[in-house]
């Protein structure tokens, strides 16, 4: 997947990812990572560009869903949920009221709200990538 690169400068927003499988995420045993991010960036993006390989099977064309993630906190902050990405985040696996596709997701706002991010356990071995 391509990740838009940013300007650092531009990184002031907080994000915090807890993450129900830190190994199987990052390698680490840590559940918790705050990190920097721009406005305009999709959480997907935010998470790749700082090591959490949240699965996106698809590459974050809203094609699979793969990348659902809970929302806790800063919802209002992001941008509103299309019909396809509701259509898409359907088919994932625990379904619940703050389901979001990380791909289809980018910070709007730049204050308000803590935005709070939870990958659930099973996220990464949703869909297996074939071999190329
Ligand atoms: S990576 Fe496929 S829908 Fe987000």
């Amino acid at each position: 997947m391509h990740i838009r690169p940013i300007d650092p400068k531009d990184a002031v927003i907080a994000v915090t990812f807890r993450l129900e499988d830190p190994e199987g995420l990052t390698g680490t045993d840590r559940a918790e990572w705050t990190v920097k991010a721009a406005r305009g960036q999709n959480l997907l993006e935010v998470a790749m560009g700082n090591q959490i390989n949240i699965e996106h099977a698809c590459g974050g064309v809203c094609a699979c869903s793969t990348c659902h993630v809970y929302v806790e906190g800063g919802m209002a902050r992001l941008s509103p949920s299309t019909e396809a990405e509701e259509d898409r985040v359907e088919e994932a696996p625990g379904l619940q009221r703050n389901s979001r596709l990380a791909c289809q997701c980018a910070i709007d706002k730049g204050d308000g709200e803590a935005i709070v991010v939870r990958v659930p356990a099973w996220n990464r071995n949703a869909v297996k990538e074939d071999a190329h």
